[in-house]
Protein backbone atom coordinates (compact mmCIF):
# COMPACT_ATOMS: atom_id res chain seq x y z
CA UNK A 1 0.00 0.00 0.00
CA UNK A 2 1.26 3.45 -1.08
CA UNK A 3 1.99 6.84 1.31
CA UNK A 4 0.37 8.40 -0.96
CA UNK A 5 -1.98 9.09 -4.14
CA UNK A 6 -1.42 10.80 -7.11
CA UNK A 7 -3.60 13.75 -9.07
CA UNK A 8 -3.69 15.71 -11.34
CA UNK A 9 -2.07 19.54 -10.27
CA UNK A 10 -2.26 20.87 -13.91
CA UNK A 11 -4.08 21.18 -17.08
CA UNK A 12 -3.48 22.77 -20.62
CA UNK A 13 -3.61 22.04 -24.19
CA UNK A 14 -2.78 24.15 -27.37
CA UNK A 15 -5.12 24.70 -30.79
CA UNK A 16 -3.66 25.26 -34.15
CA UNK A 17 -5.51 28.42 -35.33
CA UNK A 18 -6.51 27.23 -38.60
CA UNK A 19 -10.22 25.74 -38.46
CA UNK A 20 -11.23 23.46 -41.32
CA UNK A 21 -14.75 23.52 -41.78
CA UNK A 22 -17.20 20.58 -42.98
CA UNK A 23 -17.92 23.41 -45.97
CA UNK A 24 -13.91 23.18 -46.57
CA UNK A 25 -14.10 19.53 -46.61
CA UNK A 26 -17.52 19.85 -49.12
CA UNK A 27 -14.81 21.90 -51.70
CA UNK A 28 -12.03 18.90 -51.32
CA UNK A 29 -13.96 15.45 -51.57
CA UNK A 30 -17.65 14.06 -52.44
CA UNK A 31 -19.35 14.55 -48.91
CA UNK A 32 -21.50 16.64 -47.10
CA UNK A 33 -21.51 19.39 -43.97
CA UNK A 34 -25.08 17.47 -43.81
CA UNK A 35 -23.68 14.04 -43.72
CA UNK A 36 -20.84 14.61 -41.58
CA UNK A 37 -22.65 15.94 -38.68
CA UNK A 38 -25.17 12.92 -38.64
CA UNK A 39 -22.52 10.03 -39.16
CA UNK A 40 -19.75 11.48 -36.70
CA UNK A 41 -21.22 14.96 -34.91
CA UNK A 42 -18.27 16.45 -36.07
CA UNK A 43 -18.73 20.31 -37.31
CA UNK A 44 -15.17 21.67 -37.43
CA UNK A 45 -11.37 20.52 -36.32
CA UNK A 46 -8.04 22.26 -36.12
CA UNK A 47 -5.65 21.96 -38.91
CA UNK A 48 -1.64 22.37 -38.17
CA UNK A 49 0.39 25.18 -39.79
CA UNK A 50 3.20 23.52 -42.69
CA UNK A 51 6.01 24.26 -40.18
CA UNK A 52 3.95 22.77 -37.18
CA UNK A 53 5.13 18.93 -35.78
CA UNK A 54 3.38 17.04 -32.73
CA UNK A 55 6.35 18.57 -30.57
CA UNK A 56 5.40 22.30 -31.39
CA UNK A 57 2.04 21.47 -30.03
CA UNK A 58 2.99 19.14 -27.11
CA UNK A 59 5.64 21.98 -26.02
CA UNK A 60 2.71 24.80 -25.72
CA UNK A 61 0.05 22.20 -24.32
CA UNK A 62 2.92 21.16 -21.59
CA UNK A 63 3.88 25.15 -20.89
CA UNK A 64 0.30 25.82 -20.29
CA UNK A 65 0.00 22.80 -17.72
CA UNK A 66 3.04 23.86 -15.96
CA UNK A 67 1.77 27.16 -15.43
CA UNK A 68 -1.74 25.67 -14.05
CA UNK A 69 -0.01 23.20 -11.82
CA UNK A 70 2.75 26.63 -10.25
CA UNK A 71 5.64 24.17 -10.58
CA UNK A 72 8.86 25.13 -12.65
CA UNK A 73 10.14 22.58 -15.25
CA UNK A 74 12.97 21.83 -13.38
CA UNK A 75 10.56 19.92 -10.75
CA UNK A 76 9.56 17.41 -13.97
CA UNK A 77 10.94 14.15 -12.75
CA UNK A 78 9.43 12.28 -16.00
CA UNK A 79 7.55 13.64 -19.19
CA UNK A 80 6.09 10.38 -20.99
CA UNK A 81 4.48 11.90 -24.70
CA UNK A 82 1.79 9.24 -25.94
CA UNK A 83 1.16 9.70 -30.24
CA UNK A 84 1.11 7.67 -32.97
CA UNK A 85 1.75 11.09 -35.04
CA UNK A 86 5.53 11.62 -33.54
CA UNK A 87 8.09 14.38 -35.03
CA UNK A 88 10.31 10.94 -35.65
CA UNK A 89 11.22 7.37 -35.21
CA UNK A 90 13.50 8.70 -32.81
CA UNK A 91 14.74 10.51 -30.75
CA UNK A 92 11.55 10.53 -28.75
CA UNK A 93 8.92 13.53 -29.07
CA UNK A 94 9.38 13.76 -25.46
CA UNK A 95 13.06 14.53 -25.35
CA UNK A 96 12.05 17.45 -27.58
CA UNK A 97 9.69 18.75 -25.67
CA UNK A 98 11.78 18.02 -22.08
CA UNK A 99 14.72 20.43 -24.09
CA UNK A 100 12.37 23.04 -25.44
CA UNK A 101 10.41 23.34 -21.83
CA UNK A 102 13.63 23.27 -20.17
CA UNK A 103 12.83 20.11 -18.05
CA UNK A 104 16.53 19.48 -17.59
CA UNK A 105 15.81 16.78 -14.66
CA UNK A 106 13.85 15.05 -16.33
CA UNK A 107 13.26 11.99 -18.05
CA UNK A 108 11.38 11.29 -21.27
CA UNK A 109 10.00 8.75 -23.11
CA UNK A 110 6.95 7.94 -26.09
CA UNK A 111 4.48 5.61 -25.90
CA UNK A 112 2.48 4.48 -28.25
CA UNK A 113 -1.56 3.12 -27.03
CA UNK A 114 -3.37 4.72 -30.34
CA UNK A 115 -6.24 6.97 -28.96
CA UNK A 116 -6.07 5.32 -25.51
CA UNK A 117 -2.33 6.66 -25.14
CA UNK A 118 -3.25 9.22 -22.32
CA UNK A 119 -4.94 6.50 -20.16
CA UNK A 120 -2.17 4.26 -20.27
CA UNK A 121 0.34 7.55 -19.38
CA UNK A 122 -2.29 7.97 -16.35
CA UNK A 123 -2.02 5.02 -14.84
CA UNK A 124 2.03 4.76 -15.45
CA UNK A 125 2.75 7.97 -14.29
CA UNK A 126 0.24 7.93 -11.32
CA UNK A 127 1.98 4.68 -10.20
CA UNK A 128 5.62 6.58 -10.28
CA UNK A 129 4.26 9.02 -8.24
CA UNK A 130 2.55 7.26 -5.84
CA UNK A 131 5.72 4.53 -5.24
CA UNK A 132 7.64 8.29 -4.33
CA UNK A 133 10.48 7.52 -7.16
CA UNK A 134 8.86 11.05 -8.56
CA UNK A 135 7.04 14.14 -7.27
CA UNK A 136 5.96 15.34 -10.66
CA UNK A 137 5.12 13.24 -13.98
CA UNK A 138 4.36 15.24 -17.19
CA UNK A 139 1.82 13.58 -19.44
CA UNK A 140 1.72 14.96 -22.95
CA UNK A 141 -0.64 14.02 -26.08
CA UNK A 142 0.27 15.30 -29.27
CA UNK A 143 -1.31 14.70 -32.64
CA UNK A 144 -0.97 16.34 -36.38
CA UNK A 145 -3.21 13.37 -37.42
CA UNK A 146 -4.36 15.42 -40.86
CA UNK A 147 -0.50 14.57 -41.95
CA UNK A 148 -1.38 10.57 -41.62
CA UNK A 149 -4.70 11.17 -42.88
CA UNK A 150 -5.40 10.38 -46.48
CA UNK A 151 -6.82 13.92 -47.85
CA UNK A 152 -8.54 12.05 -50.83
CA UNK A 153 -10.40 9.32 -48.73
CA UNK A 154 -13.90 10.77 -47.68
CA UNK A 155 -14.63 8.23 -45.19
CA UNK A 156 -11.43 9.03 -43.16
CA UNK A 157 -10.05 12.50 -43.66
CA UNK A 158 -13.51 14.35 -42.78
CA UNK A 159 -12.52 12.68 -38.83
CA UNK A 160 -9.60 14.00 -37.83
CA UNK A 161 -7.95 16.59 -36.69
CA UNK A 162 -4.92 18.03 -35.04
CA UNK A 163 -3.71 19.63 -31.26
CA UNK A 164 -2.50 18.74 -27.51
CA UNK A 165 -3.18 18.35 -24.40
CA UNK A 166 -0.91 17.57 -21.05
CA UNK A 167 -1.67 17.56 -17.71
CA UNK A 168 1.02 17.08 -14.46
CA UNK A 169 0.42 14.61 -12.01
CA UNK A 170 1.57 15.26 -8.11
CA UNK A 171 1.21 13.85 -5.32
CA UNK A 172 -2.06 13.84 -2.88
CA UNK A 173 -3.54 12.35 0.27
CA UNK A 174 -4.40 8.25 -0.71
CA UNK A 175 -7.67 8.75 -0.87
CA UNK A 176 -7.96 10.90 -3.80
CA UNK A 177 -6.59 11.38 -7.50
CA UNK A 178 -6.06 8.14 -9.43
CA UNK A 179 -8.36 5.57 -7.49
CA UNK A 180 -7.93 2.94 -10.20
CA UNK A 181 -7.54 2.06 -13.82
CA UNK A 182 -8.15 -0.79 -16.23
CA UNK A 183 -6.36 -1.60 -19.31
CA UNK A 184 -6.84 -3.79 -21.86
CA UNK A 185 -5.44 -5.05 -25.70
CA UNK A 186 -6.98 -6.65 -28.14
CA UNK A 187 -3.47 -7.27 -30.67
CA UNK A 188 -6.01 -9.92 -32.90
CA UNK A 189 -7.60 -6.85 -34.46
CA UNK A 190 -5.12 -4.52 -34.86
CA UNK A 191 -5.16 -4.12 -38.71
CA UNK A 192 -8.53 -2.43 -38.72
CA UNK A 193 -6.94 0.86 -37.54
CA UNK A 194 -3.04 0.94 -39.07
CA UNK A 195 -0.36 2.97 -40.46
CA UNK A 196 1.08 0.31 -42.49
CA UNK A 197 4.44 1.66 -44.50
CA UNK A 198 7.36 3.45 -42.53
CA UNK A 199 7.83 1.12 -40.11
CA UNK A 200 10.29 -1.95 -40.36
CA UNK A 201 7.54 -4.21 -41.88
CA UNK A 202 6.84 -2.62 -45.04
CA UNK A 203 9.69 0.54 -46.33
CA UNK A 204 8.08 3.17 -48.25
CA UNK A 205 9.12 3.09 -51.80
CA UNK A 206 7.14 5.95 -54.29
CA UNK A 207 5.28 3.33 -55.59
CA UNK A 208 3.94 1.79 -51.88
CA UNK A 209 2.87 5.92 -51.31
CA UNK A 210 1.10 6.28 -54.42
CA UNK A 211 -0.77 3.58 -53.16
CA UNK A 212 -1.22 5.36 -50.00
CA UNK A 213 0.25 3.24 -47.66
CA UNK A 214 2.07 5.92 -46.28
CA UNK A 215 -1.52 7.35 -44.73
CA UNK A 216 -3.71 5.49 -41.68
CA UNK A 217 -6.44 3.16 -43.25
CA UNK A 218 -9.43 2.43 -40.90
CA UNK A 219 -12.26 0.35 -40.86
CA UNK A 220 -14.45 2.56 -39.15
CA UNK A 221 -17.61 0.39 -38.61
CA UNK A 222 -15.81 -2.46 -37.12
CA UNK A 223 -13.95 0.06 -34.86
CA UNK A 224 -17.22 1.41 -34.17
CA UNK A 225 -18.81 -1.68 -32.83
CA UNK A 226 -15.44 -2.69 -30.52
CA UNK A 227 -15.64 0.87 -28.83
CA UNK A 228 -19.19 0.42 -28.28
CA UNK A 229 -18.98 -3.09 -27.06
CA UNK A 230 -15.71 -2.46 -25.10
CA UNK A 231 -16.10 1.06 -23.43
CA UNK A 232 -18.95 0.09 -20.63
CA UNK A 233 -16.85 -3.22 -20.09
CA UNK A 234 -13.67 -1.31 -19.21
CA UNK A 235 -15.50 1.17 -17.63
CA UNK A 236 -17.23 -0.69 -14.89
CA UNK A 237 -13.98 -2.84 -14.44
CA UNK A 238 -12.61 0.56 -13.41
CA UNK A 239 -15.25 1.79 -11.61
CA UNK A 240 -15.12 -1.72 -9.99
CA UNK A 241 -12.38 -1.64 -8.63
CA UNK A 242 -12.61 2.15 -7.03
CA UNK A 243 -15.60 0.77 -5.47
CA UNK A 244 -18.00 3.29 -7.05
CA UNK A 245 -21.20 2.70 -9.67
CA UNK A 246 -22.12 4.58 -12.76
CA UNK A 247 -24.15 6.64 -10.47
CA UNK A 248 -21.52 8.13 -8.57
CA UNK A 249 -19.82 9.92 -11.95
CA UNK A 250 -19.56 13.62 -12.24
CA UNK A 251 -18.56 13.62 -15.24
CA UNK A 252 -17.09 11.23 -18.20
CA UNK A 253 -14.04 12.26 -20.63
CA UNK A 254 -13.87 9.95 -23.25
CA UNK A 255 -11.81 9.83 -26.34
CA UNK A 256 -13.61 11.87 -28.89
CA UNK A 257 -14.09 9.90 -31.91
CA UNK A 258 -17.66 10.43 -32.98
CA UNK A 259 -20.80 11.51 -31.13
CA UNK A 260 -23.02 8.58 -32.02
CA UNK A 261 -19.65 6.34 -29.46
CA UNK A 262 -20.83 9.10 -26.83
CA UNK A 263 -24.45 8.52 -27.29
CA UNK A 264 -23.58 4.89 -26.81
CA UNK A 265 -21.60 4.73 -24.17
CA UNK A 266 -23.74 6.97 -22.42
CA UNK A 267 -26.69 4.53 -22.34
CA UNK A 268 -24.93 1.39 -21.91
CA UNK A 269 -23.04 3.24 -19.26
CA UNK A 270 -26.75 4.48 -17.71
CA UNK A 271 -24.70 7.72 -17.29
CA UNK A 272 -26.85 10.84 -17.94
CA UNK A 273 -25.59 11.62 -21.73
CA UNK A 274 -25.18 15.36 -20.10
CA UNK A 275 -22.24 14.10 -18.42
CA UNK A 276 -20.65 12.79 -20.96
CA UNK A 277 -18.79 15.58 -22.24
CA UNK A 278 -18.34 16.33 -26.06
CA UNK A 279 -15.72 18.42 -27.90
CA UNK A 280 -15.46 15.90 -30.86
CA UNK A 281 -17.97 18.95 -32.62
CA UNK A 282 -15.54 21.28 -32.57
CA UNK A 283 -12.12 19.59 -32.31
CA UNK A 284 -12.82 15.90 -34.39
CA UNK A 285 -10.63 13.39 -33.44
CA UNK A 286 -7.66 13.64 -31.99
CA UNK A 287 -6.51 10.76 -31.19
CA UNK A 288 -3.99 10.45 -27.80
CA UNK A 289 -4.79 14.24 -27.50
CA UNK A 290 -8.38 14.22 -27.62
CA UNK A 291 -8.70 13.23 -23.48
CA UNK A 292 -6.73 15.82 -22.26
CA UNK A 293 -7.92 18.37 -24.48
CA UNK A 294 -11.11 17.25 -23.57
CA UNK A 295 -10.53 17.65 -19.72
CA UNK A 296 -8.42 21.11 -20.46
CA UNK A 297 -11.52 22.46 -21.98
CA UNK A 298 -14.33 21.36 -19.36
CA UNK A 299 -11.89 22.18 -16.52
CA UNK A 300 -11.31 25.70 -18.44
CA UNK A 301 -14.93 26.27 -18.24
CA UNK A 302 -14.91 25.47 -14.88
CA UNK A 303 -16.98 22.60 -14.35
CA UNK A 304 -14.90 20.56 -12.44
CA UNK A 305 -14.78 20.89 -8.65
CA UNK A 306 -12.90 19.04 -5.70
CA UNK A 307 -14.22 15.77 -5.29
CA UNK A 308 -16.12 15.30 -8.48
CA UNK A 309 -15.75 11.33 -9.84
CA UNK A 310 -14.29 11.82 -13.19
CA UNK A 311 -13.92 8.75 -15.38
CA UNK A 312 -12.04 8.81 -18.24
CA UNK A 313 -12.53 6.34 -20.94
CA UNK A 314 -10.24 5.58 -24.33
CA UNK A 315 -10.07 3.26 -27.03
CA UNK A 316 -8.43 2.73 -30.25
CA UNK A 317 -5.51 1.44 -32.24
CA UNK A 318 -4.20 -1.98 -31.13
CA UNK A 319 -7.09 -2.31 -30.84
CA UNK A 320 -6.89 -0.88 -26.59
CA UNK A 321 -9.30 0.14 -24.00
CA UNK A 322 -8.61 1.97 -20.96
CA UNK A 323 -10.85 3.78 -18.22
CA UNK A 324 -9.39 5.68 -14.76
CA UNK A 325 -11.45 7.02 -12.48
CA UNK A 326 -10.37 10.23 -10.52
CA UNK A 327 -11.69 12.11 -7.31
CA UNK A 328 -10.81 15.22 -8.65
CA UNK A 329 -8.18 17.46 -6.47
CA UNK A 330 -8.00 21.16 -8.43
CA UNK A 331 -10.45 24.12 -7.54
CA UNK A 332 -12.61 25.20 -10.37
CA UNK A 333 -10.76 26.97 -12.54
CA UNK A 334 -11.16 30.47 -12.85
CA UNK A 335 -8.80 33.08 -15.06
CA UNK A 336 -6.50 35.09 -13.37
N1 LIG B 1 -19.25 11.69 -46.95
C1 LIG B 1 -20.27 11.09 -47.58
N2 LIG B 1 -20.43 9.76 -47.61
C2 LIG B 1 -19.51 9.02 -46.96
C3 LIG B 1 -18.40 9.58 -46.30
C4 LIG B 1 -18.29 10.99 -46.30
N3 LIG B 1 -17.29 11.64 -45.69
N4 LIG B 1 -17.67 8.60 -45.76
C5 LIG B 1 -18.27 7.44 -46.06
N5 LIG B 1 -19.39 7.69 -46.82
C6 LIG B 1 -20.35 6.74 -47.36
C7 LIG B 1 -19.77 5.36 -47.57
O1 LIG B 1 -19.15 5.29 -48.83
C8 LIG B 1 -21.00 4.49 -47.47
O2 LIG B 1 -21.68 4.53 -48.71
P1 LIG B 1 -22.41 3.19 -49.31
O3 LIG B 1 -23.45 2.85 -48.29
O4 LIG B 1 -22.95 3.66 -50.60
O5 LIG B 1 -21.31 2.18 -49.40
C9 LIG B 1 -21.87 5.20 -46.44
O6 LIG B 1 -21.39 6.56 -46.39
C10 LIG B 1 -21.84 4.60 -45.06
O7 LIG B 1 -20.45 4.39 -44.71
P2 LIG B 1 -20.05 3.75 -43.31
O8 LIG B 1 -18.56 3.61 -43.24
O9 LIG B 1 -20.88 2.51 -43.05
O10 LIG B 1 -20.53 4.91 -42.33
P3 LIG B 1 -20.70 4.88 -40.75
O11 LIG B 1 -22.04 5.35 -40.39
O12 LIG B 1 -20.18 3.60 -40.14
O13 LIG B 1 -19.69 6.04 -40.30
C11 LIG B 1 -17.49 6.34 -39.37
C12 LIG B 1 -18.32 5.91 -40.61
C13 LIG B 1 -17.82 7.77 -39.05
C14 LIG B 1 -16.01 6.20 -39.71
C15 LIG B 1 -17.85 5.43 -38.18
O14 LIG B 1 -17.81 4.08 -38.57
C16 LIG B 1 -16.93 5.65 -37.00
O15 LIG B 1 -16.90 6.69 -36.40
N6 LIG B 1 -16.18 4.60 -36.60
C17 LIG B 1 -15.32 4.66 -35.45
C18 LIG B 1 -14.07 5.43 -35.73
C19 LIG B 1 -13.20 5.41 -34.48
O16 LIG B 1 -13.71 5.45 -33.39
N7 LIG B 1 -11.89 5.27 -34.62
C20 LIG B 1 -11.09 4.99 -33.44
C21 LIG B 1 -10.19 5.98 -33.06
S1 LIG B 1 -9.28 6.71 -34.37
C22 LIG B 1 -7.60 6.43 -34.05
O17 LIG B 1 -7.25 5.60 -33.26
C23 LIG B 1 -6.59 7.20 -34.86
Amino acid sequence: MSLRGATICGVGSYLPETVLTNADWERMVDTTDEWIIRHTGINERRLAADDQASSDLAIKAAQRALDDAGISPEQIGLIMLTTVTPDYFFPATACLVQDAIGAKNAGAMDMSSGCTGFIYAMAAGANFVRSGDYDYVLLISAEVLTRIADWTDRSTCVLFGDGAGAAVMGPCGRDEGLLSFALSSHGEYGDLLILPGGGSRLRLTSELIAQGQDCLAMQGPEIFKLAVRGIPRIAHEALDKAGLRPADVSAVIMHQANRRILDAAADRLDIDPKKVINTVSKYGNTSAASVPMCLDDTYRKGQLSPGDIVLFVGFGAGFTLGAAVVRWTLPPFTSA
